[in-house]
């Protein structure tokens, strides 16, 4: 029946554990935290910065003494960090050395139709013929490129993202047709910072002190490899493995920056945590909890789309899948020699430890949080919208099996489900069954209200994604002034995002 799906979802989660084998596991706190290395642009000439990426499979020693095959922007998982300037575009050759074909998502970017990476906008691999090599578990995966309007190359592609807009972090992934999910888990995804003169006056932590954090699940085999139910045919007839992969996919292993439950050094001084939730469907709660039982306050300065106006402290911060929260917390009361664990309030057993921080020594800081961080962050008002529409996101029949459905819909690269006029201020009012973090692409957007009251203090700012709740209602402003063209909205749970729960929007 039509309500299967979302009860399905609703049931606990379960991990790759409940699946046979597991490679060892790491004890918490003793792996370095990596930090993605930036990318060096190839050319800086004219006013654009140019680089160059190439999509490669490799392997990486993740859990210590086995390797594990990985997709990879550059190499690593996550993919070099792309630093840009306000105002200065970027153009980002990809070439595909994968198996597959891909495609290229700048999240969050303010970014023209061509470039933002629609779901059947190829980069093809050199011998790509066929779909015989698809691995799809709900679709032949080749209904995307039916679509008349796909767009296909061969081996690279450029991206040309024009940097006009607040600065903050986004990050880039794979977005292409019913295999997002598997794409990602297996390592597509990457930080781009952007950055511009009036907050990097702002006196916030910096250089050492500013931290990204990409924070992953993911489940392994005992040799290592990944574990990803409907890629795994042996275990697809599995009881439990269909409603995992209808739920979204978790692991039992937390990754920050591609590292299991890792340590890092650093003074007992203010720093920045540049947070990100990379992972498909896992949810998180983060407090950040001392050795003697203190909670540390995570002062959140900026969400999704830049900065706060003015700072807002939270004793915890749930951030859904593809979320960014950026947050400052101060080490200074925090003893030499003992730790600062990063907890998920959400978790259960392993899956509450995320990572720690280990406070090195006393020191000097002269950073600061200014009561004003920005003052440009764009307000709508009720009245200011054209039009109010609705959104449910809910489970539903697909293809003869379960699915996600907006509106009733799978999503169709032929159809086109909302049509908004460029410059135009709409309300959307979109509704949940279970848990669906909806991003839109292209705009920011505010958060009006969530089931029928003020938003939470954690919706302050301009968001791209919303984590909608079960049963609740919220409703979000935006004015869509960025460009005209084809673009999408979708789950972020990326297992729902592939199982149809996504649409298009046209700006015109
Ligand atoms: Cu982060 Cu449409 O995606
Ligand atoms: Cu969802």
């Amino acid at each position: 029946g039509l309500t299967t799906a979302s009860a399905l979802a609703r049931r606990p989660p379960r991990t790759g554990a409940h699946l046979a084998g597991q490679a060892p596991l790491p004890p918490p706190y003793q792996v370095p935290l990596p930090i993605p290395r930036t990318l060096k642009p190839l050319a800086t000439t004219g006013g654009v910065d140019r680089y160059e990426i190439t999509q490669r499979e490799t392997t990486a020693e993740i859990l210590p003494g086995v390797r594990t095959p990985l997709w990879t922007y550059d190499g690593t998982f996550p993919g070099p960090t792309i630093e840009a300037r306000r105002g200065r575009p970027v153009i980002v050759r990809h070439r595909n050395e994968l198996p597959v074909p891909t495609v290229v998502h700048l999240h969050g970017g303010r970014t023209p139709a061509s470039s933002d990476g629609y779901p059947t906008d190829l980069v093809l691999p050199r011998d790509w013929h066929e779909p015989a090599r698809m691995n799809g578990m709900h679709m032949d995966g080749m209904s995307g490129m039916r679509d008349p309007r796909a767009v296909e190359s061969r081996l690279t592609r450029d991206y040309t993202f024009p940097m006009d807009q607040r600065p903050t972090m986004l990050w880039y992934h794979d977005h292409r047709m019913d295999f997002t999910a598997p794409a990602i888990w297996r390592g597509l995804a990457g930080l781009h910072i952007i950055r511009d003169d009036a907050e990097d006056s702002l006196g916030l932590p910096a250089g050492p002190r500013e931290i990204p954090l990409a924070i992953t699940d993911r489940a392994f085999s005992a040799d290592g490899t990944l574990r990803y139910p409907s890629l795994d045919p042996t275990l697809r007839t599995k009881p439990g493995v269909k409603e995992e992969y209808l739920a979204g996919v978790l692991g039992d292993v937390i990754l920050v920056n591609g590292a299991p439950w890792p340590v890092h050094e650093v003074d007992a001084a203010r720093h920045r945590l540049r947070v990100l939730n990379a992972s498909n469907a896992r949810h998180y709660e983060l407090e950040a909890v001392t050795d003697d039982g203190r909670r540390l306050d995570l002062v959140q300065i900026g969400a999704d789309q830049g900065l706060l106006t003015t700072p807002v402290t939270h004793r915890t911060i749930p951030i859904a899948p593809a979320e960014r929260y950026d947050v400052v917390i101060d080490f200074k009361d925090v003893k030499p020699g003992t730790k600062v664990r990063i907890i998920n309030r959400l978790g259960s057993g392993r899956t509450r430890d995320v990572m720690a921080f280990r406070v090195t020594r006393r020191t000097k800081d002269d950073t600061r949080i200014p009561r004003t961080l920005s003052n440009d962050l764009p307000t709508w008002r009720r009245g200011e919208a054209t039009r109010v529409r609705d959104f449910s996101f809910r489970a539903g029949r697909m293809n003869g099996g379960h699915g996600w459905l907006i509106g009733g819909k799978p999503f169709d690269p032929s159809r086109t489900d909302v049509t908004v006029r460029l410059g135009d201020v709409e309300l959307w009012r979109l509704v949940a069954d279970v848990h669906h973090p909806v991003h839109l692409h292209l705009v920011g957007f505010r958060v009006l209200s969530r089931g029928g009251r003020a938003p939470r203090p954690q919706d302050a700012g301009l968001k791209d994604t919303i984590s909608l709740r079960p049963g609740e209602t919220a409703e979000i402003i935006t004015r869509f002034d960025a460009y005209r063209g084809r673009y999408l909205f979708h789950c972020h749970n990326a297992e729902h995002e592939d199982m149809g729960m996504m649409a298009n929007l046209e700006v015109h």
